[in-house]
């Protein structure tokens, strides 16, 4: 169902050789330029474009959204890559539209679904790589928009209203790349097919960026081409620089991600691997699905709330945010069990949530698998994932410890001393998933 992931990574490193090799050389070649623009390598890559830290806030405070992929490949219920993994032809894939006529879409409900979780922004697959447009588009090729199926309306604003409605921030979702081109598939080959879909995606990010208001994220995927390299090794076709500065004149604050080949305001690490390392100097969000799919599919490995919570606390110790994604299906339904997953997320942020929300990571770094810190304002916070036996004992921190209270649970032992902090909570008072305690210090002297 994903895209071969390793192949970009294959790619981008034979590119970044083939450029050493040959340095000496006067001409560098597009691929080659554009494999030295790697995300957040280069400080040249229109760091002018970058938002200052003050707009970011909100994002970094956020630290929990909730993604939505739907479209038409909800129908035939293989998930988003139907059309290129089965090779369906796009005009037989097309016929999709004709069907769309979803009669239980209720983006309030989807919106209050992700306020119950505690998510504090949503962001949905405004159009993926099938072409398919969600909203009201004249840039569309073909008019492969949601007012041209049998839905005859634009998808987009009454989310968009939703969403807002609920207080929480709004994202859109936008791949560049769309299979119904061949030029995707042979950019070079095929030069006035490629002129009009690069074409289309000027067009419709325009559109979305300035027929529903104020937009706060825009999350691009897939600015490869032919599903080779990575973002920025296609960033000589796209020109990524031109695009976002179109954005920011639309949308000055709009947060954007690192997947249209310029680095963005945030990094972006996908898929179920486990979060470990130190402290992330740059803001960064892990996303992946509920689901065993992105795009809807029967549910299958639906993940547990335990799991969720794990990852969201994962994440934040090391300054990053969780972007967890729900398919709903054809009709506009998300699945039941990914709802209970979310709602039970959100039961656990009521009572947590002031350890997360806000917050900002350290002053202890991460150690993978024990604990993690957070801290807001004098205010410090310890996620204990794993107990050791003989109670967890931490490195000194700044300032003396005053006291310690468990959110979790009744009881906490602790003894401060010039080695650091220990402290032990009996079994049953841990709390589940994982134990949070504050700790109060005195201003160092
Ligand atoms: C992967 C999937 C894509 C999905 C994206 C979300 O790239 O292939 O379909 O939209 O992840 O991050």
């Amino acid at each position: 169902m994903k895209p071969p992931r390793l192949l970009p990574l294959v790619a981008l490193a034979c590119s970044l050789l083939a450029g050493i090799a040959s340095a000496a050389e006067p001409q560098a070649s597009d691929e080659q330029r554009s494999a030295t623009k790697t995300a957040n390598a280069d400080p040249t890559l229109a760091p002018d474009l970058l938002l200052p830290a003050k707009d970011m806030a909100w994002w970094r405070d956020a630290k929990f959204g909730v993604f939505v992929h739907w479209g038409l490949y909800a129908i035939p219920a293989k998930g988003e890559w139907h059309m290129f993994n089965d090779k369906v032809p796009a005009a037989e894939y097309a016929k999709l539209a004709q069907q769309f006529n979803p009669q239980h879409y209720d983006p309030d409900a989807w919106a209050q679904l992700a306020a119950d979780g505690g998510a504090r922004y949503m962001v949905l697959t405004t159009r993926h790589h099938d072409g398919f447009s969600l909203f009201a588009s004249k840039a569309s090729w073909g008019q492969f928009d949601a007012p041209h199926s049998a839905a005859k309306r634009d998808l987009v604003a009454p989310w968009v209203e939703a969403v807002r409605r609920h207080g929480l921030r709004v994202g859109l979702y936008y791949s560049p790349l769309d299979w119904r081109f061949p030029a995707y598939f042979h950019p070079r080959e095929m030069p006035e097919n490629a002129r009009e879909f690069k074409q289309q995606t000027y067009g419709q990010i325009q559109e979305l960026m300035s027929q529903y208001g104020r937009i706060d994220v825009l999350w691009y995927d897939g600015g490869w081409l032919a599903h080779q390299g990575s973002d920025a090794d296609a960033a000589w076709f796209w020109e990524p620089d031109r695009l976002n500065r179109i954005v920011r004149k639309l949308q000055p604050q709009v947060v954007i991600n690192p997947r249209s080949g310029w680095q963005g305001d945030f990094d972006t690490e996908e898929g179920d691997a486990p979060i470990r390392g130190p402290i992330r100097a740059r803001p960064w969000e892990k996303t992946f699905s509920i689901n065993g799919a992105w795009g809807y599919v029967p549910e299958n490995n639906v993940k547990s709330t335990d799991e969720v919570v794990k990852a969201l606390v994962n994440a934040v110790v090391r300054n990053g945010n969780l972007l967890v994604n729900l398919g709903p299906d054809a009709d506009g339904v998300v699945p039941p069990r990914q709802s209970e997953t979310l709602r039970g997320v959100g039961r656990w942020l009521q009572r947590y949530g002031q350890a997360v929300y806000d917050t900002r990571p350290g002053p202890l770094q991460p150690v993978d698998g024990v604990y993690g810190m957070t801290q807001h304002g004098d205010k410090r916070f310890l996620f204990v994932l794993s107990w050791p036996e003989a109670g967890l004992a931490l490195p000194a921190l700044p300032g003396r410890v005053t006291g310690v209270r468990n959110l979790s649970g009744a009881d906490v032992a602790w003894r401060d001393g010039p080695q650091g902090l220990t402290l032990s909570v009996p079994a049953e008072q841990r709390g589940e998933p994982v134990t949070v305690l504050e700790i109060s210090t005195a201003a160092p002297q």
